[in-house]
């Protein structure tokens, strides 16, 4: 079956050249994630986003897109959600930020922490990296340990130092941290035992992200987490991508694990700034202030930490995704993508230059040159066109609640579309058909 839509053909980017020529010398990288970042982006593209309503999004140029990474996968429900946005209006009536705690506080922690098995406390924060940096921290003062080891291939769990000095952007990091952190493959309990091996009685835990692009054993989380266990270590499950996306709350619930810890962030407050760190009572306590004599632990300690509004955008998220089924619906989405996808591959025979990536919660793709090898200038050839189709596509869709399948049609019919070039691309290269620079990768040594 052909996709097919009315595409547009968009090639006004005149104010977005303007922005992408000023905005270097105000903001260091032009965006305050990297992944946001120019170098992220074909130059025929937005340069910035003026504003979004349900899947949809604008550029400077008033060019409309649909939005398929859903501000980098924390929108799960729809841009401008209004059920979220109604209760966000009414909390801000009442003040945002106070000299003690707000009872909203109160309200969120009891709601969280009994949405998450076997955990008893929690701590707020305002991004992911500030929840597992306090993960990490817990965890080396709970077992006097020094060493953090965390999963070799997932490509960033904090721009704190633990973790940003173990990848290529090491610059900055001192190298008495980079020391501290070890790696192991994910989902290979042989690796594990080996890293453990490798460094007897230093490791204090172990975090990474419950699944990615591959399916898990449904007793491996068991299996691994015993082997933590009995070589003292702590488990980290950082559900930052997958809360609220592979199951509610998420793969804890969903693989049945049992981690000591979790961090969480992205959808569970749709897009507004609310992340977490939840865990056993035996080691969260740690952080309080109630066992006299004890040591003090300074966890996480935030002026913006409890503000009001974004803990109600949670509480509002977690409303719809308790009374209506967000879940199943965008996992239909991410379904109906796939295969659409498939049947596009296989009509133009194209499987061999795509490989399609991860489930139907949050589906990657990968894209090869004519030798079939990755190829990022054929990636960034691939986003250019799906732009210049009305898509906003960066090889990730991350299916929310207000895509319906009518989008996901019109995203195949410009997939489709876009193929059409690829195809000629692979022919007589890339060169030839793609204007600008191509993406780089985000971690890397140099500029
Ligand atoms: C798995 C994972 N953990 C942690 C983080 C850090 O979150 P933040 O960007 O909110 O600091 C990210 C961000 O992309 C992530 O993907």
């Amino acid at each position: 079956m052909k996709h097919s839509a009315t595409l547009p053909n968009i090639t006004n980017f005149a104010k977005s050249d303007v922005y992408r020529s000023r905005i270097h010398d105000l903001i260091p990288g032009g965006a305050h994630t990297y992944s946001k970042g120019d170098d992220q982006f074909p130059i025929h593209s937005p340069a910035a986003i003026t504003h979004a309503k349900g899947v949809y999004c604008w550029d400077l140029d008033g060019n409309k897109y649909l939005d398929t990474l859903m501000g980098l996968t924390s929108v799960s429900l729809g841009h401008a959600y209004e059920p979220v946005l109604a209760r966000v209006r009414e909390e801000l009536e009442k003040g945002s930020n106070f000299s003690r705690p707000s009872t909203i506080e109160h309200e969120m922690a009891e709601r969280f922490v009994n949405l998450v098995p076997g955990h008893d406390m929690i701590k707020f924060a305002k991004n992911g990296s500030t929840a597992t940096t306090a993960a990490v921290k817990i965890a080396r003062a709970y077992t006097g340990r020094q060493l953090v080891a965390r999963t070799a291939e997932h490509p960033f769990y904090s721009y704190d130092d633990w973790f940003i000095g173990s990848t290529d952007c090491d610059l900055g990091v001192p190298d008495s941290v980079k020391s501290k952190t070890v790696t192991f493959k994910h989902n290979d309990l042989e690796d594990l035992e080996r890293m453990f091996n490798e460094h007897p009685g230093e490791i204090a835990c172990v975090l990474g992200e419950p699944e990615k692009w591959q399916e898990i054993e449904p007793d491996f989380y068991k299996k691994a987490i015993d082997i933590a266990h009995k070589h003292g270590a702590i488990w980290v499950m950082d559900e930052m991508i997958t809360g609220f996306k592979t199951d509610y709350p998420g793969s804890i619930k969903r693989l049945n694990a049992e981690p000591d810890l979790a961090t969480w962030g992205k959808g569970i407050a749709n897009g507004f700034s609310f992340c977490a760190l939840t865990g056993k009572k035996e080691i969260m306590q740690l952080g309080g202030i109630n066992r006299p004599g004890e040591p003090k632990l300074f966890l996480v300690s935030t002026t913006h930490g409890g503000e009001t509004h974004s803990i109600a955008a949670g509480l509002a998220t977690m409303d719809v995704f308790e009374s209506e089924p967000v879940i199943q619906h965008n996992h239909k989405i991410g379904d109906h993508f796939i295969n659409g996808l498939n049947e596009i591959l296989d009509r133009r025979g194209l499987q061999d230059y795509f490989d399609i990536m991860g489930f139907n919660w949050s589906i990657g793709l990968g894209i090869r040159n004519a030798e079939k090898q990755p190829d990022l200038d054929y990636r960034t050839l691939f986003m250019q066109e799906m732009i210049k189709r009305g898509v906003l596509y960066q090889g990730i869709l991350s299916p929310c609640y207000s895509h319906t399948i009518e989008d996901i049609d019109y995203m195949l019919a410009a997939f489709d579309d876009s193929c059409v070039v690829f195809e000629r691309a692979l022919e007589d290269g890339y060169e030839k058909h793609l204007v600008g620079p191509s993406i780089k990768p985000v971690f890397r040594k140099f500029n």
